[in-house]
């Protein structure tokens, strides 16, 4: 597992960033097209800041991207929880990336199992799936972390981290978590195809989640779903100064 520590929340941004925009040249000249799953909390917002500098409106092939969400929050898009709403007002907005080439989980459906069906087959027909077929995978998804080992909207002991075969499924929230409504998440073996999945951990009180993934990423497989979160492609976990793992000496 490549972990790489940074000191400051804007250098980890800014190599998140970079990172990003290795991977869609990668992906656009094997493919002619870059599929980016985004995730929300507060974690990847430093990222998209930097998304929406001109930097990365020329280095990035934004025509030929596609984004996706790791998970949603199920409230309108124009609702303050909204990570869709997030990223399209921190970076998508500006971007020049085809709306067509947006593809949010519809959080205001009036029943979470009608929205992850919904968005399962969004993804089915993107990728031109048929019935029973696995996820081909998405070229690089960015995840965040909880103090708790969650990922995505994948909880620890909830329904949603042992699903194996629907791509989307609803995730209620366990109580504590803010906000308090349901999610919809994609479920491991769809991240686990991907080719890049980054994740991102930032703040001391993330330090004790990040330190057992990366001494004992078996053990904490069994409690952890971030530490499930093992791609068929490559893994790296971006962590600042302040959630970094202590060496072993
Ligand atoms: C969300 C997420 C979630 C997030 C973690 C970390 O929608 O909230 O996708 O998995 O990444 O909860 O959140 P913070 O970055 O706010 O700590």
């Amino acid at each position: 597992m490549d972990i790489r520590i940074f000191d400051t929340e804007t250098e980890l941004s800014r190599a998140a960033a970079d990172l990003a925009a290795e991977q869609a040249k990668e992906a656009v000249s094997r493919t002619g097209r870059f599929t980016l799953v985004l995730s929300g909390g507060r974690t990847p917002q430093g990222l998209y800041e930097q998304l929406a500098l001109p930097e990365y409106t020329e280095r990035i092939p934004w025509k030929r991207t596609h984004i996706f969400w790791a998970d949603e929050r199920c409230v309108p898009p124009t609702h303050p929880d909204s990570n869709f709403g997030q990223a399209e007002k921190a970076f998508l907005s500006q971007a020049p990336i085809p709306l067509d080439h947006i593809h949010r989980m519809p959080g205001e459906a009036a029943r979470p199992e009608e929205a992850a069906a919904r968005y399962e087959q969004t993804l089915r027909d993107f990728f031109g799936a048929k019935p029973g077929d696995m996820c081909p995978g998405f070229d690089l998804v960015i995840l965040g972390v909880g103090a708790d080992g969650h990922t995505a909207s994948l909880f620890p002991d909830g329904p949603a981290v042992v699903e194996a075969r629907p791509w989307v499924t609803p995730s209620p929230a366990p109580d504590g978590a803010q906000p308090p409504v349901t999610r919809l998440t994609l479920t491991l073996p769809v991240i686990n195809a991907s080719r890049f999945v980054l994740v991102l951990a930032v703040g001391a009180e993330k330090q004790a989640i990040v330190q057992q993934v990366a001494h004992d990423p078996f053990g904490a497989s069994r409690h952890y779903p971030a530490a499930r979160v093992m791609p068929r492609g490559e893994l790296a976990w971006f962590v600042d100064a302040a959630a970094a793992p202590a060496s072993r000496h």
